[in-house]
């Protein structure tokens, strides 16, 4: 029997990733380690919250004492780190906050597992969960491999790159047993309403404008968040100890050009006049060191560790669109108090 601390579990990616270790290793721990941001929302795991083997710790990881004292009191075998402050705009606006949790947070992460694992490292792992962010933007052509030398442009994206070269240092200095994925941009089920698909989905629904940043021709590469789950189910099993993976939907899109499917998609299923939706658009103030493209060469994941994604992005925005639909209650109470004087602050400039 093992036990798995997964930070961040309360979170988007993080409750799919708790959800599938439950389902997948019935007899282990899983220790959900997660302070509740605006970002962490445990009705993400109300359905599997009563399991036996799922505990929940409310822990900030910026706090090292507290975070010492879960390691003691649970002693965990592998480290899932997923906790981070996850928004470009909210880096730009307030980088400090991500500097703490993303930098200082990991950092404080990889001492008190340093300390728990001192007899020995036999049989331990610090996975941390990173994004295609750090390696910068490309141009027209190509794509971010395991290879790709580092060059993050926003607060967020540097964080991320400081909290993955950290990691990297305590396997070479330390001889920590580590690995790091970086995955494209994911969506789906539960992600928080400021991120592009949620956040459109949203407006949507309530008749708001669609802010599109500058021309809309930016690229990114959409993974459906159980398949991200999988394949860091996939990392952890059979992930080798030092290395990096380059994770991704091989599925890349301008923004605009997904905007306008999201939109003929939500009028088919609002029984709404095909084009009533993408008369919300409204192109806005671009986003300042806005990323032009992100695309992944998944190819390792898929040779060595023989993972690929199982959703294509037609049948993954159905699923979204139907859960968002479904769960209007979530997205009622996610959008309430703090979630507006964010909304007006970052588009009302
Ligand atoms: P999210 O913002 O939805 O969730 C982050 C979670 O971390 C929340 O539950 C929050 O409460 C928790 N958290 C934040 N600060 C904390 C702190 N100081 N102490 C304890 N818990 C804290 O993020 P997400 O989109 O699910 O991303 C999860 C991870 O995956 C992040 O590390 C992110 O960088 C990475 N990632 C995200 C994407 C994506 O498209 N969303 C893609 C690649 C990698
Ligand atoms: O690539 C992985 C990254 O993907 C993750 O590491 C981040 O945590 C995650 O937030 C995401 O970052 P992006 O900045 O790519 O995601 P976001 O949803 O914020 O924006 C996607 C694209 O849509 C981007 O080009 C900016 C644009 N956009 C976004 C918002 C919120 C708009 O045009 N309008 C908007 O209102």
């Amino acid at each position: 029997m093992k036990t798995i601390l997964i930070t961040g579990g309360a979170g988007f990616i993080g409750s799919h990733v708790v959800r599938l270790f439950l389902k997948k290793y019935p007899t282990d721990i899983i220790v959900n380690v997660d302070c509740l941001t605006y970002a962490g929302n445990l009705e993400n795991l109300s359905d599997i919250d009563h399991l036996s083997n799922y505990i929940f710790e409310k822990v900030d990881i910026r706090d090292s004492l507290s975070l010492n004292q879960v390691f003691e009191k649970h002693n965990p075998d592998t480290i899932i780190h997923l906790a981070a402050e996850s928004h470009v705009d909210r880096s730009i606006s307030n980088p400090m906050e991500f500097v703490e949790t993303n930098v200082v947070g990991a950092v404080n992460l990889l001492n008190s597992a340093k300390n728990s694992w001192k007899e020995s490292f036999e049989g331990k792992l610090f996975y941390h969960v990173s994004t295609d962010e750090v390696f910068g933007a490309l141009g027209a052509d190509g794509l971010f491999t395991e290879e790709t030398p580092y060059s993050p442009n926003s607060p967020y994206s540097a964080s991320k790159a400081a909290s993955d070269h950290f990691v990297r240092a305590y396997h070479e200095t330390y001889g920590m047993p580590i690995v790091i994925s970086n995955c494209s941009n994911n969506y789906g089920p539960n992600q928080f309403p400021e991120k592009l698909i949620p956040l459109m989905i949203s407006n949507i629904l309530n008749g708001k404008n669609l802010p599109v940043y500058g021309d809309g021709k930016y690229t990114r590469d959409w993974l459906y968040v159980e398949d991200h789950a999988s394949a860091i189910e996939t990392v952890y099993r059979k992930g080798v100890i030092g290395e990096t993976y380059c994770i991704g939907g091989w599925n890349e899109l301008q923004n605009i050009d997904l905007i306008h499917k999201l939109c003929d998609l939500m009028d088919k299923k609002l029984s709404l006049e095909l084009g009533t939706s993408r008369k919300l658009i409204a192109f806005v103030k671009d986003r300042p060191g806005h990323d032009k493209r992100y695309a992944i060469d998944a190819r390792k994941m898929e040779n060595d560790l023989g993972w690929k994604p199982k959703e294509s992005f037609e049948s993954g925005m159905k699923k979204t669109i139907d859960w968002y639909l479904n769960n209007q209650d979530w997205l009622k109470n996610v959008t309430s108090g703090a979630y507006q004087s964010y909304y007006s602050k970052q588009y009302k400039k």
